[in-house]
């Protein structure tokens, strides 16, 4: 007899015992049971997607068949469309001399290094930001510590800290004097190691943390500021420096990570940067530093690029002037947001992200469009 397991729907349970008498007689009894439940777990996840799909939530994705810009192309288009959805901040994706590094470091240094790491000054580099924010909770944290989380922190965050075991705080969004009282309760335990942990930017609203506010509770309680820059580093702040320079808190964060996937030329990559014993730890400690493979010279060589580029003109980050580009359109209901967004294709896409390279005219087409389809659709009328 196969053992049915447990947890699976009745349905499903008799669909196995149904494989199991229909009597496929070339199969021993271990292919039958293998292929049985391979069915059964088909089945599983084809439910799981009809009812995404139900939900009307399901993202179809679309194949880009150009390169990253204002304006690209998208397979089974005729027509370019406006792409407001890119991390692109500043256009470097496709700048001429971000390319043109790529391709030296890849006749200079190859492909890849096909080993795991090389060493990058100051701070340490990752494949990725959700890898750098996977790999410094463990480290830096023990059972006895406490992490205090805002609510809305990106899902590397909060995978980061699942993966660690300190006491778990999770404060409201942006509430700092919800902070205040998680933090009173970690003084309160004696945790010797408090971590405050926030998004600069957050990602879907463009939020700015109040990080004012985090550092002077964390120099009253004693806890480290953590803050994810993936929304911030290159473009935000009068420098491109991050929300640290937009607040003029210089120096008084503890430990940033970011990425070099979004406004540093958008190929891959993610770093943490912060105290030397920390970066030295991470070095030894680090899981998804020491068990995975380095990034590759020209993803390297295109976010040096970047940088300096970034470095000689102040200009490009005031681009970006004092508002973030990340601009949501609220709809309030999941399954009219994934309509609006597919009545939006050939114009523009729903999650807003102003990049440097647009001209005013792309964001009057882009306004025009929602105005259209907000009419469509019956959300906006002639007297909004
Ligand atoms: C706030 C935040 N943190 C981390 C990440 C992960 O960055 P990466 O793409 O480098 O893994 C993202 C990516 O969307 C992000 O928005």
């Amino acid at each position: 007899m196969v053992e049915l397991k447990s947890g699976i729907p009745l349905y499903f349970k008799i669909l196995d015992i149904l494989y199991l008498t229909q009597g496929q007689g070339h199969f021993c009894l271990n292919q039958v049971a293998r292929s049985s439940s391979a069915a059964v777990t088909r089945l599983v996840l084809e439910r799981e997607l009809s009812q995404i799909k139900d939900a009307g939530t399901y993202k179809s994705e679309r194949i880009i068949t150009s390169k990253q810009g204002a304006s690209i192309k998208v397979k089974g288009q005729t027509k370019g469309i406006l792409n407001f959805c890119a991390n692109n901040y500043l256009g470097l994706a496709s700048h001429p001399e971000v390319i043109e590094a790529g391709k030296k470091a890849l006749d200079t240094h190859g492909a890849g290094l096909s080993s795991v790491r090389f060493i990058c000054d100051a701070a340490i580099l990752y494949a990725s930001c959700f890898d750098a924010n996977a790999g410094l909770f463990e480290v830096l944290l023990n059972e006895e510590d406490a992490v205090l989380s805002d609510e809305l922190n990106h899902a590397s965050i909060i995978d980061g800290i699942r993966l660690c075991k300190a006491k778990r705080y999770r404060y409201k969004h942006l509430d700092v004097n919800d902070l205040e009282t998680q933090l009173k309760d970690a003084v309160s335990k004696s945790c010797p190691k408090k971590l405050i942990a926030t998004d600069g930017v957050f990602s879907m609203d463009g939020n700015v943390a109040k990080l004012p506010e985090i550092c002077d509770l964390a120099d009253k309680y004693e806890a480290l500021v953590f803050i994810d820059e993936c929304h911030a580093t290159g473009f935000f702040g009068s420098t491109g420096r991050g929300t640290e320079e937009y607040f003029g808190l210089n120096g008084r964060i503890d430990i940033i990570n970011s990425t070099l996937g979004k406004a540093l030329g958008g190929a891959a990559g993610g770093y943490t940067a912060g105290p030397q014993e920390l970066v030295d730890l991470l070095r030894q400690r680090s899981r998804p530093y020491l068990f995975s493979n380095t990034l590759p010279p020209p993803v390297v060589a295109c976010a040096s690029k970047a940088i300096d580029l970034i470095m000689q003109n102040t200009d490009l980050p005031k681009k970006g002037d004092k508002e973030h580009p990340i601009c949501p359109v609220m709809l309030g209901d999941a399954r009219l947001a994934t309509t609006f967004a597919d009545e939006m294709l050939g114009k523009a896409r729903i999650r807003v992200q102003i990049s440097a390279s647009h001209s005013e005219h792309d964001i009057d087409r882009a306004v025009d469009a929602f105005v259209e389809i907000g009419r469509k659709l019956k959300i906006l009328f002639d007297n909004h």
